[in-house]
């Protein structure tokens, strides 16, 4: 059975943050030094810390740095969220991540740069429809990736990113439990391929990875023989195929700085290549293609919600206290149970494996 994936809802979000995107100006050295000197007296006034994911502009991600905060992948973003004390976070990523915040930080203030910053595997699985997939299927362990609502979250019994997934799933699997997984249908592919996991899977996509083209990938590889190519999981499976690394975005970005190849051809959001200029500055990076010769591509390997974060938006933000995250606080409750069980996890696996997941 195929699962409504609410693909007008999607389109009309994607054109919504592609028409709201075009309209931002661009801005000189000149007022970008002021912004974010103002910036940086607003957190320290507000007490706050900004929390940003790899593909967001590359000045916030050095803002984060730069004033104490954190950039990371989207498990990381929530510990650091959770384990910092400001009282007030700023998260420059999509929305998932701000209500991922708010479920493990109720007590502190949650901002976004942007309230319509959206996920398509998040608009993918609305709740009504999520809890009938489950209904369908009473005796499988729900485990739904962290690109989801926080309502998702609370009718499901575990939370994941791309970072944790096998091994979490792996771990069910060997105490006997069937999975329903929702709703990246790549992700859930591979993970019943590296798990061998008995799964249902939800039919959602991302758009800026679901847009990654093999066969063009392929001839690329041919121009670049000295070239490692890293996917991110939510690829499409011929993609990830052709992989020297699968992994989440800290995950790729660490492989840039172990592997030995010059040249690294990177099947993720284009964001990344920010962090992966500064940690390995004497490699060559390529965007892998999103479509073939002559083709044309929607998301051009940037997602368009992780693009409406700005540096004029966290000035607003930060000074009008906008785009507060406010969850049900019943929905929140049964949502932790889930997410924390994520975090828990990750302390007792971290430990063991001493290393980046
Ligand atoms: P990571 O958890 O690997 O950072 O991925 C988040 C995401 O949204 C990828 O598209
Ligand atoms: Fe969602 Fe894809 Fe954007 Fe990540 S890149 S936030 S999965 S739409």
């Amino acid at each position: 059975m195929t699962y409504n994936i609410n693909e007008k809802l999607i389109w009309m979000s994607t054109q919504n943050a592609l028409a709201a995107n075009a309209k931002q100006q661009p801005l000189s050295d000149w007022e970008q030094a002021k912004l974010v000197k103002r910036i940086k007296s607003l957190l320290l006034q507000k007490d706050a810390v900004l929390v940003a994911h790899y593909y967001v502009d590359g000045a916030l991600q050095d803002l984060a740095e730069q004033t104490g905060g954190f950039v990371g992948d989207s498990l990381e973003m929530a510990r650091f969220g959770k384990l910092h004390p400001a009282k007030t976070l700023i998260v420059a990523g999509v929305k998932f991540m701000g209500e991922t915040a708010k479920i493990l930080s109720p007590e502190k203030r949650v901002l976004i740069l942007d309230n319509q910053a959206e996920c398509s595997l998040d608009l993918s699985a609305p709740i009504e429809a999520f809890s009938a997939f489950c209904d369908q299927h009473p005796d499988r362990t729900a485990v739904v990736y962290a690109n989801t609502s926080a309502a998702v979250k609370a009718r499901a019994d575990w939370v994941v990113t791309s970072s944790i997934a096998v091994d979490v799933v792996n771990h069910l699997k060997n105490q006997g439990e069937k999975i329903l997984w929702a709703p990246d249908k790549h992700l859930g592919h591979y993970i019943q391929q590296q798990t061998g996991a008995d799964m249902v899977l939800w039919d959602g996509t991302c758009i800026v990875h679901d847009a990654f083209k093999a066969t063009a990938l392929a001839t690329l590889k041919e121009q670049y023989p000295d070239a490692a190519v890293l996917v991110h999981p939510e690829s499409p499976a011929d993609v990830i195929a052709m992989a020297d690394v699968v992994g989440s975005t800290s995950k790729l970005i660490q492989a840039t700085q172990t592997l030995p190849n010059p040249v690294f051809i990177v099947a993720t959001d284009n964001g990344i290549l920010h962090k992966m200029k500064q940690v390995t500055p004497n490699k060559t990076f390529i965007e892998a293609p999103t479509a073939g010769a002559g083709g044309t591509c929607e998301s051009c390997a940037h997602c368009p919600w992780m693009a409406m974060s700005t540096l004029q938006k966290l000035q607003q933000v930060l000074q009008n206290q906008d785009n507060e995250i406010v969850l049900d606080e019943a929905v929140r409750n049964k949502a932790l149970i889930a997410t924390e069980r994520m975090m828990q996890f990750r302390e007792r696996h971290v430990n063991k494996k001493h290393g980046v997941m």
